[in-house]
């Protein structure tokens, strides 16, 4: 199939090296403040504003630091192909870093280093990880239902994030977090926050609340760890763990120290991640009711033939749009961070090295000319001969280039699964029907608390 990339995505350019050109516009903003309220409100919205006003790279101001951005199509094959020469992560994800005690983390190495982790972790974050583990993934999600009163109302959010962390610790490190996920969730969302994306001060970091998760958190990487000393993968396939004990003895790469933060790594990838998209696809589905029900029949003939395998789970047809579809309208990761390491020119405008820039990835989702009437939900966009996740540049619901997301293929799975089993053992309506999403970024985009979902029907 051959795609072209819109007429003006063609036009732009990008060069490498120190350059002449002008720094690119500057949004207005706030005195004092710049646009740290915008960025608060919705980093998406704020990206996809600026792009259709000022063009493919501008600056912003938080307080008193200056970031660039840079977004669209172009942005993303730039990000893509030249983002390894020109960025670094270290800066954004370093904090991190610190609160979990580790000397070295797969989300803020570069370069050879990155390479070298990222192999050795492959196998552990990868698709067959889950395809290995259908049972309990579909086991978790019913037990879930089992918990759910017919006829009472839940906050979507919560609850899935509980069942997709149990299930994720479940297939990847061999436990569920179990009655650690609250200090999990308060851990990561509140170091996330400071840490890294900088939207809360200091201060809560020296709470009790915050110390006692933490605390918590790593009295669990603990318990994982030596579980997995205690019963080496003499016969039963090697996992995250496992591989990163094995570097350690090796001397390889990792330390001791960074064990601990191996062990949560799962935990921590996939809380806000497949969780949130999850709550995303049943705002979606059952606002689309048309597409809930062809979701729900593929959902049956997937359990008719006994449990499901990854082979039919593969052939789920309306339900991999409907994700391809959420995951464009509903990106959980909107932009990445990075620093700027070597200058380049960008659309006519020069960007500096040493400077923190934004990489709206996904703000290509809402051009039109790439995905027409782009907030209408519509899983036909990903049918021959539209195929608009084909086109270069137009869809990175995962990030690009060298960090792009290492469980991508294992989310995916992950997900689908997950939401057929709920849609095939239960019936849900929206509570109240008339309820109005309402994203919250705490820090990973979200629907608010108030979204429930009342259980009308279920057969577990
Ligand atoms: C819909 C679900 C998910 C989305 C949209 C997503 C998105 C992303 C994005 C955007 C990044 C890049 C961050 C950056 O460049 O700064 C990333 C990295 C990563 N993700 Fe995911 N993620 C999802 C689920 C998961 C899950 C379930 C796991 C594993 C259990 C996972 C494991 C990872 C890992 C290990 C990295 C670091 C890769 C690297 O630095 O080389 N993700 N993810």
């Amino acid at each position: 199939m051959s795609v072209t990339l819109p007429s003006t995505a063609n036009k732009m350019k990008w060069v490498s090296g120190p350059s002449n050109a002008p720094l690119p516009p500057m949004v207005r903003g706030l005195p004092l403040l710049g646009n740290v309220l915008d960025l608060a409100d919705d980093v998406l919205a704020f990206m996809v504003k600026q792009y259709q006003t000022l063009g493919s790279v501008f600056r912003f101001k938080v307080l008193n630091e200056t970031y660039t951005a840079i977004a669209g199509p172009e942005a993303n094959l730039f990000f893509a192909r030249e983002g390894n020469d020109h960025f670094r992560s270290k800066e954004f994800w370093e904090g991190m870093d610190e609160e979990l005690g580790a000397k070295t983390t797969l989300i803020s190495t570069d370069g050879e280093v990155h390479a070298r982790l990222r192999q050795l972790e492959k196998a552990g974050y990868g698709k067959s990880v889950v395809e290995a583990h259908f049972p309990e993934v579909v086991a978790l999600t019913q037990q879930t239902l089992a918990g759910w009163s017919v006829g009472t109302s839940r906050s979507v959010l919560s609850s899935i994030q509980d069942m997709v962390t149990e299930q994720l610790g479940t297939i990847t490190v061999g436990r569920g977090p179990g009655d650690y996920v609250a200090d999990i969730r308060t851990f990561v969302r509140t170091a996330l926050l400071v840490r890294v994306t900088r939207q809360r001060p200091g201060f809560l970091l020296h709470l009790p609340a915050y110390r006692r998760a933490k605390a918590r958190s790593h009295e669990l990487g603990q318990k994982i760890i030596e579980q997995h000393r205690r019963n080496p993968p003499i016969d039963r396939e090697p996992n995250l763990v496992d591989d990163a004990l094995a570097a350690v003895a090796r001397g390889e790469i990792l330390v001791e120290d960074d064990l601990i933060p191996m062990a949560l790594g799962p935990y921590i990838a996939g809380l806000d991640t497949a969780s949130n998209t999850i709550a995303f696809a049943l705002y979606a589905l059952h606002l689309h009711p048309e597409v809930l029900a062809r979701v729900r029949t593929e959902a049956a003939e997937l359990f008719a033939a006994g449990p499901p395998t990854p082979d039919r789970l593969r052939k789920a047809d309306v339900l991999h749009r409907a994700l391809l579809e959420t995951m464009r309208r509903y990106p959980i990761a909107p932009a990445v961070q990075r620093t700027v390491v070597k200058p380049f020119e960008f659309a006519g405008y020069r960007v500096d090295a040493g400077q923190r820039i934004f990489i709206g990835t996904t703000v290509a989702h809402f051009i039109p000319e790439l995905h027409p009437d782009p907030y209408r939900f519509d899983i036909d966009r990903y049918l021959p001969p539209r195929n608009e996740h084909r086109v270069p540049g137009a869809f990175a619901p995962f990030s690009l280039g060298a960090h792009t997301c290492l469980g991508a293929g294992l989310a995916e799975t992950q997900i689908m699964l997950t939401l057929a089993t709920l849609l095939h053992f239960g019936r849900f309506e929206i509570d109240p029907p008339d309820y109005k999403l309402k994203v919250r970024a705490s820090p990973t985009p979200a629907p608010d608390n108030r979204f429930k979902l009342r259980l009308v029907e279920k057969r577990v």
